[in-house]
């Protein structure tokens, strides 16, 4: 089944996530989704000092809104202010130092953000590591950043984005996942041999699975999770050299890999669309292949959730 998924997954690829599968949707979008003025709003951006969360950081500056960069490294996240607030003529950039592979930390941040006003938070940081490696904390690393540091940093920020108007959350998940099925029996990729791609993709299919069920839990939030399409990154230069080498000029740019996240953070045509969807170039698609047998039950996706649950609870401050 998942050489099936691979293949079909591969062809859709070609067709619909490089630069020209970009510029054929882009065809359909309206211009003034993305005329709006952003100021009073307040977003939040994981891992924004690069690539696609940097690109829509820059986007949603530009437009007025406030922006809080969360990067794990302090010069990097200075140096991608500095360059935004440049470009964008807007002050209220601010940087906060995160490493979100450290649920300690993420904790604590979220706590003493509490008080503050949040109007849209952009789980984007993750990452892609291709040998099994843990944290401090003897988590593996992808999952500690991709899954937990994302369903920490969102559930610890219920309630601030509750007391906003017009809340959302934007997860930036991969269509890579669609090559896999839910699976909750080995979070911390002990019993298999190690494969970094399906541990990344096996995470952004949690992150949709959990997208789906916090929708249904807040209604008060509008939830979304996205696909960017294949962009030129450093992620994806430094975790997929031979993909990148093979791609590169079929590779979108990073502002076309930004621009569903923004369409979804800001326009007023996203908040029409019904919360918990995948998204990708400004439409909700499917999250599943055909016939790809990757649907989880509801008792696997509660697991997942008492999972998630338990590893926040024993990092809780
Ligand atoms: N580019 C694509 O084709 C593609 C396709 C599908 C999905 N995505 C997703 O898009 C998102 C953005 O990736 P990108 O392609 O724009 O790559 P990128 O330019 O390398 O950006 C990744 C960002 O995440 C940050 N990050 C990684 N681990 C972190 C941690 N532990 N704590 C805090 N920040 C951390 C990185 O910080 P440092 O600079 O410090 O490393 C960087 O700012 C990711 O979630 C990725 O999975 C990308």
């Amino acid at each position: 089944m998942s050489a099936y998924r691979n293949a079909v997954w591969f062809v859709k690829g070609l067709q619909e996530y490089t630069k020209s599968g970009y510029e054929a949707a882009a065809r359909r979008f309206r211009p003034s989704d993305l005329e709006v003025d952003l100021s009073g709003r307040v977003f939040m951006i994981t891992g924004a000092n690069s690539g696609i969360g940097k690109s829509a950081a820059l986007e949603l500056a530009a437009r007025g809104g406030t922006v809080h960069l969360v990067c794990r490294n302090e010069s990097r996240a200075e140096a991608a202010r500095q360059e935004i607030v440049e470009q964008s003529k807007n002050q209220n950039v601010h940087v906060h130092i995160v490493d979100m592979s450290n649920p300690r930390r993420v904790w604590e941040f979220a706590q003493s953000f509490q008080s503050s006003t949040l109007h849209v938070l952009i789980n984007n940081a993750g990452c892609m590591v291709n040998q099994r490696e843990l944290t401090d904390d003897g988590l593996e690393k992808n999952f500690a950043t991709n899954t937990l540091g994302t369903y920490v940093l969102t559930t610890a920020l219920i309630p601030a984005l509750q007391r906003a108007e017009d809340p959302r959350v934007v997860t930036v998940s991969s269509g890579g996942m669609l090559t896999q099925k839910l699976s909750v029996d080995d979070l911390q990729c002990e019993k298999s041999p190690f494969d970094g791609t399906a541990v990344y993709a096996q995470n952004k299919r949690q992150q949709v699975v959990l997208t789906d069920r916090w929708a249904a839990q807040h209604k008060d939030i509008h939830f979304s999770c996205m696909h960017p399409g294949w962009a030129d990154t450093p992620a994806v230069q430094t975790s997929m050299p031979a993909f990148h080498a093979k791609m590169a000029s079929r590779l979108r740019t990073e502002a076309m890999g930004a621009d569903t996240v923004v369409w979804l953070a800001a326009s007023a045509a996203a908040r029409e669309q019904p919360s918990g969807l995948f998204f990708q170039d400004r439409r909700a698609v499917a999250a599943h292949l055909p016939l790809a047998s990757s649907r989880s039950s509801p008792q696997e996706e509660e697991k997942l959730l008492a999972a998630l649950q338990e590893f926040s609870l024993k990092f809780k401050p």
